[in-house]
């Protein structure tokens, strides 16, 4: 097999036994404790779970961004393009932020400089990042007509943009060295709720034209039903199903998954009541031993309180972080 054929069937983003941890008052916090992903070129996976269950550490680790005070990568490596992550200097990692990969952050409307031009803050992310473009204002002018703003505002400063467009000039300056990876997080949170699709269809049709993978964060499964190939459920710093959106949708096998599913508003059915998960997550400095959703489920037994839970294997093939799953259908049918 060649080279080529080799880098083929290799995904392009390959995390494995991924764990971090942060230091916070003399306690340690297991934000991510063992999450394995991979994503390849043009597809989107969706990251889904509940607020502090790792979903941004894991973004950050990506691009090796988390804090260089506090924050420890303690276990499992990264793989972008088959190059090693964890282990590569900061000056190459330098060459891969913002050109090979980009992000957008969970609170883009802080990400804005309130006193530079909005054309000038995307020239300068390309004249930082780009070894394709030399005529900067040229490709920011270009950016800003992909993503829906006349060009003529380039010199216009961000207090003079709505929260929506704020989001497109972010979006301009995460596109505009033609990232092969998009890492978008919680991408349209900030947003009102009437531009929100707007906004995240602009993301998908701009993803698609350029054939970029997306890792999308989101707390919204409605979002991840009509973007994502895979989805990857986590729980705790855990991914606790993991399959294609197919899978994950018609056939939901995790007491967790199971129960994000109820807290969402079925259009089709004539319900009352939604059904949100009872409890709270667990506290990441103590976790449960066994199953961290344990004190949540339902379905736990002793033996979902001893060991760590393995991966196992649903009867269509995806996989679910759960040692009851033969037990749950039975009595789920
Ligand atoms: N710099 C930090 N120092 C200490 N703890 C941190 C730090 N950053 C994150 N954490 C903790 O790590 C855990 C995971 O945080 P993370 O931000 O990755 O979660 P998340 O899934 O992105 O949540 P959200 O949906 O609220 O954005 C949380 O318990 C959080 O409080
Ligand atoms: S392992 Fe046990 S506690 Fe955890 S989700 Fe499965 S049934 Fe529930
Ligand atoms: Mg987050």
């Amino acid at each position: 097999m060649s080279e080529n054929e080799v880098r083929k069937n290799v995904p392009f983003l390959s995390v494995k036994d991924l764990v971090v941890e942060y230091k916070s008052d003399g306690q340690i916090v297991h934000a991510v404790n063992g999450v394995s992903l991979s994503l390849e070129k043009g597809k989107t996976l969706g990251l889904v779970g509940e607020t502090g269950a790792g979903k941004t550490t894991i973004a950050k680790s990506i691009l090796r961004i988390l804090p260089d005070v506090g924050a420890k990568i303690a276990k499992g490596s990264i793989s972008l393009d088959g190059k090693d992550v964890l282990n590569l200097p900061e000056n190459e990692m330098r060459k891969i932020r913002g050109n090979v990969v980009s992000m957008i952050f969970q609170d883009p409307m802080t990400a804005l400089n309130p006193v530079q031009k909005i054309g000038d803050q995307i020239a300068e992310v390309i004249r930082l990042h780009s070894d394709e473009y030399t005529d900067f204002e040229k490709r920011a002018k270009e950016m800003l007509e992909i993503v829906g703003i006349p060009a003529e505002r380039y010199s216009e400063y961000p207090h003079q943009f709505s929260g929506g467009m704020k989001q497109r000039v972010i979006i301009a300056i995460a596109l505009a060295c033609n990232p092969t990876l998009l890492l978008a997080d919680e991408p349209t949170t900030a947003l009102d709720v009437t531009i929100q699709a707007q906004v995240m269809d602009l993301i998908v049709d701009l993803q698609k034209k350029y054939e970029t993978a997306l890792l999308l964060i989101t707390h919204d499964m409605g979002v991840v039903a009509t973007v994502c190939d895979d989805v990857a459920v986590i729980y705790a710093g855990n991914i606790v199903e993991y399959g294609t959106k197919e899978q994950i949708f018609d056939h939901p096998t995790h007491p967790y998954t199971i129960g994000l599913f109820g807290a969402i508003p079925d259009m089709n059915e004539d319900e009352i009541w939604l059904h949100p998960i009872e409890g709270l997550p667990p506290d990441p400095t103590n976790l449960p031993q066994g199953c961290a959703f344990s004190p949540r489920c339902k379905y736990a037994a002793d033996e979902c309180r001893k060991e760590p839970i393995s991966v196992y294997k649903t009867p269509d093939g995806h996989d679910c972080r759960c040692c009851r799953i033969n037990e749950i259908s039975t009595q789920e049918d």
